[in-house]
């Protein structure tokens, strides 16, 4: 049975867009909506309360465009306020517990960093999970506070002098650990692979977060009979709760679509 409602994703900002990319990548006639929350943007150094009360505006926002499945394409929200999830009369998929899989796959010496925003750190997440499936695994946190603005801005330039100094600060603990394997636990980070892969070398696995997420999406809704079984390319509609420029502009070159002004549409989530 061909189930045409859409996939709903959503994130702070325009991180979770990496996790849509795999997910068109995986899915391409899937439906999807996606929702960043631009207006509040990041919420990586907010209450455990307040990020709780925005997944839940997100989550409600989605609810409302008659999605089959929520997608919390988010470290912050997936680490904090997975709760949420229990209220949701749709699937609901986040972005740690298959990432965590895919990194304890890939370590090869049991060393794994994870960079990630202070509340996903401070929740201990994927450290948690980490020592479930490997006890003897080092972990080494980080939380890269600045990057989220960074990427939001735009500065993921691998030639920026000021982007790569402030990526090697954060990643400095890993670097001296000498961790085989990072965990770019926060959706926002992909976007900086290149500056990350470079300070790291290439002996250095990244593991994005969107990749694992997208086959368990596949996989939940092949479970639940709910796959869009039509030939053609799925529509994708884009809705923020600030319009910026930043946000067009990375989602363009991001997605390989054409995002403009009259593709992106500002909504007020504060009023749900
Ligand atoms: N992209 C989000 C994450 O994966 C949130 C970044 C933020 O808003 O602080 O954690």
């Amino acid at each position: 049975m061909a189930d045409a409602r859409a996939i709903g994703i959503f994130d702070s900002g325009l991180g979770g867009l990496t996790v849509a990319k795999e997910i068109i990548k995986l899915l391409p006639n899937e439906n999807i909506v996606y929702f960043g929350d631009t207006g509040r943007v990041p919420y990586g150094t907010r209450s455990r309360e307040t990020i709780v009360k925005y997944a839940r505006q997100d989550e409600k926002f989605l609810l409302n465009k008659d999605v089959k499945l929520i997608v919390a394409a988010c470290g912050t929200v997936s680490s904090v306020a997975s709760d949420t999830a229990k209220e949701l009369p749709v699937p609901f998929i986040e972005v740690v517990s298959h990432s965590v899989k895919s990194a304890v796959k890939a370590t090869k010496n049991k060393k794994i960093g994870i960079l990630a925003t202070s509340a996903t750190i401070a929740s201990g997440s994927h450290k948690t999970q980490i020592k479930k499936l490997l006890p003897d695994c080092e972990v080494v946190e980080s939380s890269g506070t600045l990057l989220v603005p960074l990427v939001e801005e735009g500065w993921t330039d691998v030639c920026d002098n000021v982007v790569y100094e402030t990526v090697r600060r954060y990643l400095e603990p890993m670097i001296k650990a000498g961790v085989d394997t990072v965990i770019l636990g926060c959706t926002h980070f992909p976007v900086l692979t290149q500056v990350i892969s470079k300070i790291m070398g290439q002996g250095v696995t990244l593991i994005n977060m969107g990749t694992a997420t997208a086959l368990a999406v596949k996989e939940c809704l092949k479970l639940s009979d709910a796959l869009n079984d039509s030939n053609n390319k799925g529509n994708h509609s884009y809705f923020v709760s600030d319009k910026t420029a930043s946000f067009e502009k990375t989602a363009s070159v991001l997605l390989n679509e054409n995002i403009d002004g009259n593709t992106v549409e500002q909504v007020d989530i504060n009023s749900l």
